[in-house]
């Protein structure tokens, strides 16, 4: 399976550092210094569908396909505007995919990369000949914008690429794990029980994350993961030209290219003009990559996904 085009779509509006000062009691120099992260998008109206719906059309504009040829489409999102219908059927309606079948994947930040293996199991069954696969987020929404430990890192966003079946070279290797059991780490609710037979419970209404937890587990456990999927590619680090991993903070990145003895330049990071955003943050950085030209026929890349669950992963494929 090959990647053969690439879209994504951010909201309109940009919100600084500077200007969640205004919020909460914090400064540009903290949260640069703790993140990486200088402004991010946030959504006024844009939705997760309307956003994915974007990014999927300038996925099939950049692959030279027509929205009908489409055979699956799978959105990856832990924000999605409605419980039903999934955002992957508005996404159907919206870009013309007809004929696609479409349904929803969470796996929060890893969900794009859970997804994009969830393709390829399905490709290399032969049950589809190619997919639509996009990550869309409007954490916006679910974020306390009064908590200064979680809403300066969120930003909203989407991303997809299109895959094909291909006879050689594209997927080389793929590893996924989830740890439910260390799921309070960073966890949000959804909606509450609101039937007349409950009691009285807590409902965790916004995101809530235990900061050092989480970082402590992605700089253990994703080099791990990347050098598994790099064992049943039969590849070494040094193979890999660039790893495009989830963007959630600069230290994150740096750790992981430290333990892995990798050049901080082979890590390519836009999560200082974006922000976290998600399952949108590795297919919004894969695009950004492709229309500057970065990415080579023939290169090999390292994709990585981790976050609540708690899930992770990598994907080793070639360009
Ligand atoms: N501005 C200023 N001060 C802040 C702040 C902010 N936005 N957020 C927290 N602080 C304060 C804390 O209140 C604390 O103050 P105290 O010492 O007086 O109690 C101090 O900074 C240190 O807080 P702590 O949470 O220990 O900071 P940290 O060094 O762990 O950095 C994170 C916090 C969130 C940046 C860091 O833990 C992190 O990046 N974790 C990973 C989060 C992530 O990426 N999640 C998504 C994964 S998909």
């Amino acid at each position: 399976m090959k990647i053969i085009g690439t879209g994504s779509a951010l909201p309109d509006k940009q919100v600084s550092n500077e200007d969640l000062t205004k919020l909460v009691d914090t400064s540009d120099e903290w949260i640069r210094e703790r993140t990486g992260i200088g402004s991010r998008h946030i959504s006024t109206g844009e939705t997760a569908a309307s956003l994915a719906a974007e990014a999927c059309k300038r996925a099939l504009e950049n692959a030279g396909r027509e929205a009908v040829q489409v055979e699956l489409l799978l959105v990856a999102t832990c924000s999605p505007e409605m419980a039903l219908p999934c955002t992957a059927c508005q996404v159907q309606e919206l870009t013309g995919a007809e004929n696609a079948v479409a349904f929803d994947l969470n796996a929060a930040c890893a969900g794009f990369l859970f997804a994009l293996n969830t393709a390829y199991a399905y490709l290399s069954a032969g049950i589809y000949r190619n997919a639509l696969i996009a990550g869309t987020e409007v954490l916006s929404k679910i974020v306390d914008w009064t908590d200064r430990g979680t809403c300066i890192l969120f930003g909203d966003g989407a991303g997809a690429v299109m895959v094909e079946q291909c006879g050689s070279g594209g997927v080389l290797g793929f590893v996924q794990h989830s740890d439910g059991r260390r799921g309070n780490v960073l966890a949000c609710g959804s909606r509450p029980l609101e039937n007349p037979y409950h009691g009285e419970r807590d409902f965790m209404r916004y995101v809530q994350m235990d900061g050092r937890e989480v970082f402590a587990f992605a700089v253990r456990q994703v080099p791990a993961s990347i050098e598994e999927a790099l064992e049943k590619a039969g590849l070494e680090v040094e193979d890999v030209d660039l790893f495009v991993l989830h963007q959630a903070n600069r230290r994150i990145i740096e750790g992981i290219a430290r333990r892995l003895k990798a050049d901080i330049s082979r890590f390519p990071m836009n999560l200082d003009r974006v922000g976290n955003m998600s399952s949108a943050a590795i297919p919004v950085l894969l695009d950004e990559l492709n229309r500057q030209g970065r990415l080579i026929p023939g290169m090999t890349l390292a994709l990585s996904g981790f976050g609540a669950g708690l899930t992770y992963g990598a994907c080793i494929l070639q360009w």
